[in-house]
């Protein structure tokens, strides 16, 4: 699978956690930063990762901010993105199946490494259950649209 990743500095060191877990099972990433632990604005990191899923250059996104909530709410700004902030795995494949999430977003300071890593695998293992949540989906969707002219 190819999965876009990004985080702040805050989300550093559990976003570098999550790449070497994922190449270790061979997915492909993309990720946009940040790279350094210097003091940044998770919007930043939140619109590239937003724009590549957008552009249907992966077919995920990841994001990690020092709560995983202001990364999940600017990425959620970007029209057709669906960021949903986890902290177990239940969430993790909720999201999936109902809500057709196409972002996860981890708090580095909510969550530990080994729950980040189930989360991550969970949430990339699930699929879309469609049904009656699709049209719950296409109502969210009007939302977005009625808003954003
Ligand atoms: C950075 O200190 C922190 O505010 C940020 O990572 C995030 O938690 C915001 O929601």
């Amino acid at each position: 699978m190819k999965i876009s990743i990004g985080s702040d500095h805050a989300g550093l060191p559990l976003k570098q956690q999550i790449i070497n877990h994922l190449k270790d099972k061979s997915h492909e990433i993309n990720d946009f930063g940040t790279y350094t632990g210097e003091s940044c604005d998770y919007p930043d990191y939140a619109l590239k990762v937003a724009e590549d899923i957008k552009n249907g250059n992966s077919d995920l996104g990841i994001l990690v901010c020092g709560t995983g909530i202001g990364i999940s709410i600017a990425a959620n700004k970007v029209p057709g993105i669906r960021a949903a902030l986890c902290s177990d795995t239940f969430s993790a494949h909720a999201c999936r199946e109902h809500n057709n999430a196409n972002i996860l977003a981890l708090g580095q300071r909510v969550v530990g490494e080994g729950a980040a890593l189930d989360i991550v695998d969970t949430f990339l293992k699930s699929k879309f259950q469609g049904g009656r949540h699709e049209k719950r989906l296409d109502k969210v969707a009007k939302i977005e649209a009625k808003y954003s002219k």
